[in-house]
């Protein structure tokens, strides 16, 4: 079944307002000729709105919110929902090991974020990866052995999707990012190519128990981890790899225009 590759830059929390509309405006002109994938970027969120607005109307573009909180309005210090982020947001980061890792996210409170995001009709990207404990205490040729990484990941993948509505549960996008392999927080090895295929294939088949084989078939799953341009082609050729999401990389132009080129039919 044909997927519309996809390809996220997480810019976490760097760039100021005017690095952020400089390199929002450099994506913009630079994939203004390619085809056949879909981008988004999720700048910090206060440069969020006003660089949407600085690109002026355009829907090539497409954003994700880094995070938010479930519901509308409430008493809560110091967030913002998904339904003030509804006009701004294709797309909302869900789960990310950095949010994770520090306890700010568990399994409750994905599962309640993603939920509340399809409920507003902006699309989660649910990020799942094995931990780099994991990864050091059980490596085997330089990385979790298939078996351990893969009950981790799955285990993270059914809490998140518990009580998902029937007809929402092929509102999704998963990214298989195993931590030990961002840049930034893990081992700085990026995954072998095909061992990424593996996992992704292995999600896909546990996403198909849980939601059928017809939509495991048409959902995306993405590679993130140490996305480079000098390795995206090699993640691209797989096939059960429909995009990446792309850290470090993403925060130079150049750098995220070519590997969004490498996934582009
Ligand atoms: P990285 O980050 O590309 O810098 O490894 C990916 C991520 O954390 O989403």
């Amino acid at each position: 079944m044909a997927r519309t590759p996809l390809v996220i830059g997480n810019w976490k929390m760097h760039t100021t307002l005017e690095e952020a509309a400089h390199l929002a405006g450099a994506v913009k002109r630079g994939i203004a000729e390619i085809t056949g994938v879909e981008v988004a970027i999720a700048p910090p969120l206060p440069w969020l709105v006003p660089v949407g607005l600085s690109l002026g109307s355009q829907k090539k573009l497409k954003f994700a919110v880094q995070d938010a909180s479930p519901g509308m309005v409430g008493p809560e210090t110091g967030t913002v929902s998904f339904g003030m982020m509804v006009p701004y947001v294709a797309y909302a980061i869900v789960g990310h090991s950095e949010r994770r890792l520090s306890n700010l996210d568990t399994h409750e409170t994905i599962n309640a974020k993603l939920r509340d995001a399809q409920k507003r009709g902006i699309t989660p990207v649910l990020c799942v990866g094995e931990f780099v404990q994991l990864y050091s205490q059980k490596r085997k040729r330089g990385r979790p052995t298939k078996l351990e990484a893969a009950s981790n990941i799955f285990m993270q993948l059914r809490k998140a999707l518990r009580g998902v509505k029937e007809s929402d549960l092929g509102k999704l996008v998963i990214t298989y990012e195993p931590v030990w392999a961002i840049s930034t927080s893990g081992t700085g090895q990026s995954a072998d190519p095909a061992y990424a295929n593996l996992m992704a294939r292995k999600l896909r088949r546990s996403y198909a128990r849980l939601a059928g084989q017809r939509r495991a078939g048409s959902i995306r799953i993405l590679y993130g981890g140490s996305v480079s341009a000098a390795n995206a082609a090699a993640y691209a050729a797989q096939p059960h790899i429909d995009g990446a999401l792309v850290g470090a990389a993403s925060l130079d132009a150049n750098n995220f225009v070519q590997i969004i080129q490498q996934f582009a039919w």
